[in-house]
């Protein structure tokens, strides 16, 4: 179920509605709104953030968006870099949602992406863990050796679906600033990366799949404060549409999306000051931030068959930033 606020328009985390209806039942939760603020406060103690977002899930009415987008991806196998959190995290619980048995790729946070999995689960889906380093000399190794143990299990070994490239690092560092270094550090991780994991993707990858890629939004919008991070994003745009021409005789579809400010731990900085969150909702013409979900949403539409006649697109996600 996604449940999403009436006012504006933000798709909440079913995490917090699900911890909200185990104690008290949905219908409770229409009629008295107070005890559900403080109970969730209560919960939640020294998190301001997360009670200030209970708060909103409440005030409003909490709707269901219906069962009609559910099953697109049933019999779907999807991996997801950097599921563990953030972005992917979402992504991945989505595409879960859409009935994809989805591979929770990880880093460093075991544990993270394990929780994910359980939410998954707990939700009616199928999910596992995927651990491996990428930008080390055996991360691809592992996360390969890893995946087709999952592709053996799921599908007798004939491939799988989707591929989400999200894994990546934010890099808050200007021309002046940047050192050998930093320059290699965000290659590394956010081009080198997602090249090689796509090279050997492919030969897993059934005919008529999907690719999706996570750039930014600053490679439309200059942003010199970020500057090796948006050249390494604008890598990934000409990195999709080349792929996208190569693949298409194989009706694998190939498209990026490019998100603006969204909160995740990438932008705790900003987001935690109020002048941050003043700029990060000024920027979009709904003044507003992005949340995980409303590109978790895209990727759903992306990884779907409905989306099987766009290719080769990189998808502005920014609430219309800099318009
Ligand atoms: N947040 C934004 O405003 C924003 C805007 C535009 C584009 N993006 C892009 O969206 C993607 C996700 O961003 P996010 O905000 O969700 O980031 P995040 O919350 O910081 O999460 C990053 C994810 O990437 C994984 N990761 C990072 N480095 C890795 C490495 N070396 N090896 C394996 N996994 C690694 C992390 O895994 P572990 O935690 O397990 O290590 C984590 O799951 C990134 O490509 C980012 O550039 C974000």
């Amino acid at each position: 179920m996604n449940v999403y606020c009436t006012k504006c328009s933000h798709v909440r985390d079913p995490l917090y509605v699900i911890k909200i209806k185990t104690q008290n039942g949905c219908a409770v939760l229409n009629r008295t709104v107070q005890p559900f603020i403080f109970w969730g406060f209560a919960r939640v103690p020294n998190k301001r953030a997360t009670f200030q977002k209970l708060l909103c899930d409440i005030t409003v009415l909490n709707s269901d968006k219906g069962d009609e987008t559910m099953n697109r991806l049933e019999g779907k196998l999807a991996l997801i870099t950097g599921a563990s959190r953030g972005i992917g995290r979402s992504i991945a619980l989505r595409l879960a949602q859409e009935g994809a048995y989805v591979a929770v790729h990880y880093g460093k946070r075991r544990n993270e992406a394990e929780a994910v999995v359980h939410q998954i689960r707990q939700s009616g889906g199928n999910a596992c863990v995927i651990g491996a380093v990428l930008g080390t000399p055996d991360g691809i190794h592992d996360l390969f050796t890893a995946l087709d143990d999952v592709i053996r299990e799921q599908t007798d070994g004939s491939g799988f679906d989707i591929l989400v490239n999200n894994a990546g690092i934010g890099q808050v560092i200007t021309l002046e600033e940047t050192t050998e270094e930093s320059f290699d550090e965000v290659m590394k991780i956010n081009v080198k990366a997602p090249l090689f994991v796509t090279q050997q993707a492919l030969p897993r990858l059934k005919d008529g799949g999907r690719i999706i890629n996570i750039s930014s939004f600053v490679t439309r919008a200059a942003s010199p404060s970020v500057f090796c991070y948006s050249m390494s994003k604008g890598a990934i745009d000409t990195f999709t549409q080349l792929l996208a021409k190569q693949l298409g005789p194989r009706n694998i579809t190939v498209n990026a999306i490019q998100p603006g400010i969204i909160n995740t731990e990438m932008n705790a900085g900003t987001l935690q000051d109020p002048q941050g969150q003043k700029y990060a909702a000024g920027l979009s013409a709904f003044n507003r931030w992005g949340e995980p979900e409303d590109i978790a949403d895209i990727a759903a539409f992306l990884a779907s068959r409905d989306s099987r006649w766009v290719t080769g697109q990189l998808l502005d996600a920014s609430g219309g930033s800099h318009l």
